[in-house]
């Protein structure tokens, strides 16, 4: 039987985006006999309109069955005076609750082309492709106590830093099994020198690589110092295992290393299950983006890009995956540029179906 991926368009651009991102599938389909089990749902507002709720019961029930769930966006102007318990958000939360999607990989990587977007010197980041491994289901944005608490005669913001040893293995692990499908090289940050959960980290981190990963090259680094790295020589390093609060922090300064928002995928994954396969949540990193919605003006490479991400870490298919993204480095270096894409030097923009259409052909050459 073939992988199975449920696709959830959502709302604003992200149907827009997404069908770039079938035309994709199913050229991989009708060329490279790569053939996927494809089926499509309802998520955020467009789920709400339809069902009262931003996320239907057999829609969650499907996500977890399928190998891979592939999400365009959530949200828009329309929802936003729904009740918090109904908001197209809480959609997407739901999925990455029950699926237990603890790892989130955010990659930050310079398309040859795009170096001069960068704010940082072209040498910095060409050639760059990193990976930010942050955990996503636990520590200081969930841990308890937490709220706001009377103390004495003033208020008191209350947020605890908690990782349980299970937590912080899982993670490494699997950073440990993506750094296994790249350089090997992990570098774990965290700031050990002033939390004791940044040292129940450390050790963690170093005993699963001591104890399962004896490949692996692993490196601890304080997540301060880390943030100054990433600006000063981000090629320094491969793949980079933090925390929820750091890796929030750290992932979106890796990402605009090197450019637009329209350019960057992600990925979130659980455990194992039983056929070995993750359980998965590729998305774009953008939103909805109601200011360009319904204009042909999105850029659909952060979500085909998204799809690359599922082909490597769920579908076992890294060639198909690295034939994608050479595909994309080759629109771009041919000077295909969306809207986001332009600088002051102006000319016309490609529309959403002609990046689409451009990936194609150039996937064809
Ligand atoms: P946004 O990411 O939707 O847009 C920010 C800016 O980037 C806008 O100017 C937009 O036009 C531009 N942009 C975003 N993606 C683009 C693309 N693919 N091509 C070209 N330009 C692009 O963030 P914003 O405006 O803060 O949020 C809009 C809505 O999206 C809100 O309802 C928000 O809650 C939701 N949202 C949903 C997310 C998700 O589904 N994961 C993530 C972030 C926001
Ligand atoms: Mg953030």
């Amino acid at each position: 039987t073939n992988p199975s991926l449920l696709i959830l368009p959502g709302d604003g651009i992200g149907p827009e985006v997404m069908a770039e991102v079938r035309k994709v599938i199913d050229w991989f389909g009708a060329n490279q006999g790569l053939n996927f089990d494809v089926s499509e749902d309802l998520v955020g507002g467009a789920a709400y309109d339809v069902h009262g709720v931003p996320l239907h019961d057999d829609t969650m029930a499907k996500a977890l069955a399928v190998d891979a769930v592939l999400l365009g966006a959530v949200g828009g102007p329309k929802y936003d005076t729904l009740d918090f318990s109904v908001k197209p958000e809480r959609g997407l939360l739901r999925l990455r609750k029950e699926m237990d999607l603890f790892s989130n990989l955010r990659p930050a990587q310079c398309f040859d082309a795009l170096a001069d977007f960068s704010s940082l010197k072209k040498d910095v980041v060409a050639g760059l492709d990193i990976m930010i491994v942050r955990e996503l289901t636990s520590g200081v944005y969930f841990g308890e106590p937490r709220g706001i608490f009377e103390e004495g005669n003033e208020r008191v913001g209350i947020n605890t830093q908690r990782y349980t040893e299970s937590e912080i293995d899982r993670v490494a692990r699997s950073a440990f099994e993506l750094a296994r499908k790249r350089s090997g090289k992990v570098c774990s940050m965290e700031k050990a020198n002033v939390m004791e959960s940044g040292i129940l980290w450390r050790e963690v981190v170093q005993k699963v690589r001591d104890t399962d990963y004896p490949d692996i090259e692993l490196s601890h680094m304080y997540a301060d110092n880390g943030a100054m790295q990433l600006v000063r020589w981000p090629k320094q390093f491969d793949v980079i295992v933090t925390d929820n609060l750091f890796g929030d922090i750290l992932s979106d300064c890796a990402a605009m290393l090197t450019g637009s928002l329209g350019m960057l995928p992600s990925a979130s994954l659980g455990a194992p299950r039983a056929n070995g396969r993750p359980a998965a949540l590729y998305e774009p990193v953008h939103g909805s983006a109601p200011d360009i919605a319904g204009q042909g003006k999105a850029n659909p490479i952060a979500c085909v890009l998204s799809f690359a991400m599922a082909l490597r870490y769920s579908f076992d298919a890294g060639a198909a995956a690295d034939q994608l993204e050479a595909a994309v480095q080759k629109v771009l270096a041919d000077g295909a540029r969306t809207a986001d894409l332009m600088g002051a030097e102006g000319g016309t923009p490609l529309t959403t179906t002609q990046m689409g259409d451009a990936i194609i052909a150039a996937l064809s050459a």
